[in-house]
């Protein structure tokens, strides 16, 4: 039991796939998990452990923001011994060939900042994600017809964003697209030698300013899940 987790030892299985919102982890853990048993609800941010095809898995929400997710995946890893943490979320298409509903694998997630700079200081750390992890999603993706893009993802402070330039100068640099929690989640990975990826659904677009209605979003991540357990699990 942590501060933020009243789950007890051995509750948690080692891999945990983990949505933003911790509604979209019951609906998931209902939809895709054997006897899927809440194990979690601090603060309501609710969290599951069944098994998908007899693999021991948990689905724990994150929260929004790199602050929140840096709770959770310190919690999960420190006290509870999880290996590999896969996020399941959406973002804001950054290109203009990156469409609503599209897949993205995040390799990399460049930032201004994450809960780590206090301790990384002057150094700028390339977070990255697991390469066994990223290559099994890939092909976990192709194998359901999904051709998922690769590559540079933006996690940001805000989402209410007033720095155009900032976007402009991300989208120069083929950054793919903006969400707030990935960054931190592979920073983390890295420090404690677990595995981290992230799978998301374009469910914006910041230069067409489109928009997923919520059966779109559902559909999306419910291929996310898919995608997630397959490359966890291959
Ligand atoms: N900005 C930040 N985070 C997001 C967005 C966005 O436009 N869409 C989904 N997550």
């Amino acid at each position: 039991m942590t501060i933020h987790i009243s789950a007890r030892p051995g509750d948690i299985a080692d891999t945990v796939l983990m949505p933003g919102d911790p509604l979209r982890a019951r609906w998931a853990a209902e939809q895709f998990l054997d006897a899927p048993r809440c194990i979690n609800e601090t603060r309501g941010m609710l969290g599951y452990t069944g098994t998908w095809r007899g693999h021991r898995v948990t689905i724990h929400g994150s929260g929004m923001g790199m602050a929140s997710l840096s709770i959770y995946a310190n919690e999960l890893i420190r006290d509870f011994g999880v290996r590999t943490l896969i996020r399941i979320g959406s973002c804001g298409g950054m290109q203009p060939h990156v469409k609503l509903r599209d897949v993205i694998l995040a390799m990399t997630a460049s930032a201004v900042s994450t809960p780590s700079s206090t301790i990384l200081r002057e150094l700028n750390f390339a977070p990255c994600a697991d390469w066994t992890l990223l290559a099994a999603a890939a092909g976990a993706a192709d194998a359901r017809g999904i051709a998922p893009h690769v590559g540079g993802i933006y996690s940001s402070d805000t989402f209410y964003d007033e720095r155009p330039d900032l976007n402009e100068e991300m989208t120069r640099h083929g950054i793919l697209a903006v969400e707030m929690e990935t960054a931190e989640l592979y920073t983390l990975a890295a420090r404690h030698g677990a595995r981290a990826l992230s799978v998301l659904t374009v469910s914006d677009h910041l230069q067409t300013g489109e928009a997923l209605d919520s059966t779109a979003r559902e559909t999306g991540f419910a291929d996310m899940v898919e995608i997630a357990l397959a490359a966890a699990f291959p």
